[in-house]
């Protein structure tokens, strides 16, 4: 791939320099960009696999992303807000300081305390980073989830986390539908009795049925006092938990912390995005994921930033509303998905050619890998050829980027589909299968070597589990379940997932949770998920179904898709499910992955002697035949 050379501005080389030489050091040394209420008296306590850092400082995230900034930024917009229905709201750092003290004394006067978990579930509207820092403020630990889950899923994150409060919103916004947020979470918390009160914000004033829990977010912040003093926390209190699809049928609550985990998101935001005072940065996603906690939250306040948060779809109403959004506000930094790329190149370049985009002047991407194409055109038609793009690969549970070209550091040559190299203070190496480095250009195991501030405390709960997933396969590097290649430059390039964790539209989604749901179906016998390319959600599923003896397929697809809508949500909802009467297993049992993945990508299908039954492979390939062609047909059932 042809490299481009495109000047980022800036050369430090001390950084990197006082980086390899002392990591630890390094790190305390950026955590010093932060306001402690007290200092620290160890940077660093590693007892592998868990790494406390900052022990003995005391900090508060909503002091560090709030009050800071009173001084001398109160009455610069923190937020402007895009309703999908063309509504705007600027927040300034004074309004949200004052909201989110209001919102943390409502807490409190429900009995919310330091180390109680609370659950929100609303839109992207501004009450939801108000929760956040209101929870962040008094030391309530958030968990946020996103607004497309089904009732079932928000039933088991809440009951994991035991959340006695609850946030949510009468409807959403999306695609100009109203989502019936409320009625959703009146499902999920019927049955557990421990959840205390719904706090409900009107959004939409779609009519909802409020019981004896339920309070209205205004009532309740109605006489408050806006002033509630920021809670001193250790720097490893939780901050909030994120659960996110592993390889289990359960999603695992990824745990962060409070002072490394700023003083990561302090650190990467200043260097990957060269963050000024006069930008106005723009992230897509979803606060509901970890890129909308950590890069629409924390790191741009921390920063004193101006954000916009838009609430809707990205082509609604019509295919312009990105480059509307950009133009409207000026915005600099633009920071988004491949697929939203994909679909938005889709469209053609003729809608964003007409809109003015010139006061973009840093571009960035997230979450999957980004097709050279793509890259290309976001570089020529958005970027008009002069705005660098950074290609970020990190995780829920890295907390913040890992590998990122940094314009606010570094001049580096950028190379399309490339992340370049991992930040300062890291170190990530590929390695084979026994754990030994590959050579340059070698596809292998993408590990991180050492404990870093923005990583996670561990899984909720469950601290077996965290050694198990992350530093089981090799002794002190934590996997990351990445396959990536180091090239003969040392620039990075990441190559998809080792295990079976699908990335639809950027979100991960674990095959064994949704084959759990579809084998719970009472005339489901067995079934098998795995993804395939699509052109602009980088992976679709397929779910592969052998009902039990007796039951015909008749509408059984219509009833799996409801039962995977109602179970998990609409975003697990398999592109085609197929009615296959075995599948292929090894003389074990166990399915035979590896097979589906190839025949699904067209591949050869290698090695095949442990294999039980050829006859499924056969029945499989056909059923993919018949599937291209299908495909070809049918219009698309999410
Ligand atoms: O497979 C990698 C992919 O997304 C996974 C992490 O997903 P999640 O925890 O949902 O976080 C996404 C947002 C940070 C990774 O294991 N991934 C993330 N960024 C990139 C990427 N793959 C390729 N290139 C990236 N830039």
């Amino acid at each position: 791939m042809s490299e481009i050379n495109i000047g980022l501005g800036n050369n430090d080389t001390k950084t990197r320099r006082e980086a390899e030489t002392d990591f630890v050091a390094f790190w305390a040394k950026q955590a010093k960009n932060l306001s402690w209420f007290s200092n620290w008296e160890k940077t660093l306590d590693w007892h592998p696999p868990f790494a406390r850092w900052f022990m003995g400082g005391t900090i508060n995230a909503s002091y560090n992303t709030l009050d800071v900034h009173q001084q001398n930024k109160a009455n610069k917009p923190s937020i402007l807000w895009e309703g999908e229905n063309g509504e705007s709201q600027i927040l300034t750092y004074k309004d949200m300081w004052i909201q989110v003290q209001k919102f943390a004394n409502s807490l409190k006067s429900l009995g919310v305390k330091k180390g109680d978990r609370v659950t929100i579930y609303l839109p992207m509207i501004p009450e939801l980073p108000i929760s956040m820092l209101a929870c962040a403020r008094i030391g309530a630990t958030h968990t946020v989830i996103f607004s497309g889950f089904s009732a079932a899923s928000i039933k088991d994150r809440i009951n994991d986390s035991k959340s006695r409060i609850v946030i949510t919103s009468d409807g959403g916004y999306r695609r100009g539908n109203i989502i019936h947020l409320k009625e959703i979470i009146d499902e999920s918390i019927k049955d557990l009795d421990f959840v205390q009160n719904v706090i409900v914000v009107e959004r939409t004033k779609n009519k909802i049925h409020l019981s004896s829990k339920d309070i209205l977010w205004n009532e309740l912040m109605h006489n408050v006092s806006d002033t509630c003093p920021a809670e001193p926390l250790d720097s490893n209190h939780p901050l909030y938990i994120l659960y996110t699809s592993g390889t289990t049928g359960k999603p695992k609550g990824v745990l962060h912390g409070t002072g490394g985990y700023l003083t990561h998101l302090h650190s990467t935001f200043k260097w990957a995005f060269d963050i000024k005072d006069s930008d106005v940065f723009f992230c897509t996603a979803d606060i509901g994921w970890v890129t909308g906690h950590s890069y629409v939250v924390y790191g741009p306040l921390l920063h004193g930033a101006t954000l916009v948060m838009y609430e809707g779809a990205p082509d609604f109403p019509d295919e312009s509303r990105m480059w509307q959004i950009i133009q409207k506000y000026k915005v600099t930094i633009f920071y988004t998905t491949p697929t939203a790329l994909r679909m938005l190149m889709k469209f053609g370049d003729d809608i964003p050619n007409s809109f003015d985009l010139l006061s973009l002047r840093l571009l960035g991407s997230v979450g999957e890998p980004i097709n050279p194409e793509v890259w290309k055109w976001y570089f020529k038609i958005i970027g008009k050829e002069k705005c660098p793009i950074i290609d970020t690969w990190w995780q829920t549970e890295t907390g913040g980027l890992m590998i990122s070209a940094l314009p606010g550091l570094e001049t580096i040559p950028l190379k399309p589909g490339s992340g370049t190299r991992p930040i300062p203070g890291v170190i990530i190496a590929i390695v084979d299968e026994v754990g030994n480095d590959v050579p340059p250009n070698t596809k292998g195991y993408l590990v991180i070597r050492n404990p870093w501030p923005g990583m996670l405390l561990t899984l909720w709960g469950d601290d077996q589990k965290y050694r198990d997933v992350y530093w089981s396969k090799y002794p002190n590097s934590y996997y990351a379940g990445d396959y990536a290649l180091q090239d003969a430059d040392g620039y990075f390039w990441l190559l998809g997932r080792t295990d079976d964790v699908l990335k639809v539209s950027g979100h991960r989604i674990g095959t064994a949770e949704l084959e759990s749901c579809i084998v719970s179906h009472h005339n489901v016998a067995e079934s098998a998920v795995c993804g395939i390319p699509d052109v602009i959600k980088g992976e679709a599923i397929i779910a592969f179904v052998v009902l039990k003896q007796s039951v015909t397929s008749n509408n059984m697809d219509k009833e799996l898709l409801q039962k995977i809508r109602d179970d998990i949500g609409a975003i697990a909802t398999p592109k085609q499910i197929y009615f296959v009467t075995k599948l292929p297993k090894t003389r074990s049992g166990k399915i035979m992955r590896r097979l589906l993945k190839a025949i699904a990508n067209g591949e050869t299908i290698g090695d095949v002697t442990t294999l039980e039954d050829g006859a499924a492979v056969t029945e499989i390939q056909s059923a993919f035949k018949e599937l291209q062609k299908s495909i070809q047909k049918k219009s698309d059932l999410t």
